[in-house]
């Protein structure tokens, strides 16, 4: 079916809708003539400052909340078709120090999405979920990866419930809140020299219009249980900092901090566990469900007519080191890509 189909008249619920993705998603659904579209998030800041990008667009609704609270949450799902679950507290560092808060938000707070998207029976419910979340070694990325499991699981015990609950993993949008692009800039401007943690870091590319289209992918594609993750080029580091030094036409000096905590070297999006349950589709892996006796179910036909199955001939993980561009072809990329 059309995506057009999907949001046509529809009624959706963004959670976290005021955020950088968020304020992407609700600009690509207004595309499709939704019914209306409930954005959910905590400052009334954020949702004042959504209103005026809109221009009180009289299809969007401005709902206070904190996805903590349940009983708000099911009074925010009465009469939703798609739920797009975004809100999540996301800082790396921050989340090693407020363990609880993550736990509260990026775990309590997904099951409270999925148990009012059962009680209000929503069809489809996409979760967004991060690389940070494949072979977790930081708080976030734990939340994260128990959030994916609270949903895509939830999908195989929901009873007679009808709710589709699908999921999206991808990887740092370089523009998006807190992004090292900026930083990196800054440091150029000043003159100070460019803090870089290690010289072997790799991270995958993807533009903020990449990750809504993979959440359509998810949209359209997507009959519960798996997790769509996208087929992108990588780079290095340190040619990012190259770029950006031609760029200002400067030649500010590279102090190597090392590696903060929780980070990883690459951007690691599908483990080795993973691979053998994974499927090629298109420019997607489909990730299907860590339960067994509900893989058979997910090998629908879509994705063994139009896909194939991975073994660990085709690869052991996916993860950004292998995906990395010459130099000269990143820049052309970011400069597509409106970053530079
Ligand atoms: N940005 C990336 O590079 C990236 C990469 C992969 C995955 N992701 C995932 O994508 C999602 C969106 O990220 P983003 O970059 O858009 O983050 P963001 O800009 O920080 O937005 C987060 C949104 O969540 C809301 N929120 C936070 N806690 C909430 C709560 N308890 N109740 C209700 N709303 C809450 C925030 O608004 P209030 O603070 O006003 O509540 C805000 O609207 C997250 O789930 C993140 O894990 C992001």
């Amino acid at each position: 079916m059309d995506i057009q189909n999907h949001i046509k008249g529809k009624t959706v619920l963004i959670t976290g809708g005021t955020g950088f993705l968020g304020r992407h998603l609700v600009k690509e659904f207004l595309k499709y003539n939704p019914q209306s579209i409930r954005v959910f998030s905590r400052d009334e800041v954020k949702h004042h400052h959504v209103q005026e990008q809109f221009m009180d667009d009289p299809r969007l609704r401005y709902l206070l909340g904190d996805i903590r609270d349940y009983k708000r949450l099911l009074r925010a799902m009465n009469g939703v078709d798609l739920v797009i679950h975004a809100a999540a507290l996301k800082r790396i560092d921050m989340m090693e120090y407020n363990v609880e808060e993550c736990i509260n938000t990026n775990v309590n707070g997904v099951l409270n999405v999925v148990h009012a998207c059962l009680e209000r029976d929503v069809p489809k419910a996409i979760f967004v979920s991060t690389d940070k979340a494949c072979s977790p070694i930081n708080t976030y990325g734990a939340s994260k990866f128990i959030g994916e499991r609270i949903f895509t699981e939830s999908n195989y015990s929901k009873g007679t419930k009808k709710t589709v609950f699908t999921a999206v993993r991808y990887g740092n949008v370089l523009e998006s809140t807190g992004s090292v692009i900026p930083f990196f800039e800054s440091k150029i401007k000043s003159n100070d020299p460019i803090p870089l943690t290690d010289a072997r870091m790799t991270r995958f590319i993807i533009s903020p219009q990449q990750a809504v289209e993979l959440i359509l992918d998810a949209i359209k594609y997507g009959i519960g249980g798996e997790v769509f993750v996208p087929k992108l080029p990588a780079f290095k580091i340190v040619d990012l900092i190259q770029i950006l030094k031609g760029k200002h036409n400067a030649n500010t000096g590279v102090k190597v901090i090392g590696i903060r905590p929780g980070e990883k070297i690459h951007e690691l999006m599908i483990n080795e566990s993973e691979v053998p349950r994974t499927f090629s589709f298109r420019n997607r892996y489909v990730i299907t469900s860590s339960i067994q006796q509900y893989q058979q179910n997910l090998l629908k036909p879509l994705y063994q007519q139009e896909g194939r199955l991975l073994t660990h001939q085709d690869m052991n993980e996916y993860g950004s080191y292998s995906e990395v561009r010459p130099q000269q072809e990143i820049k052309e990329l970011f400069e597509e890509f409106q970053l530079l």
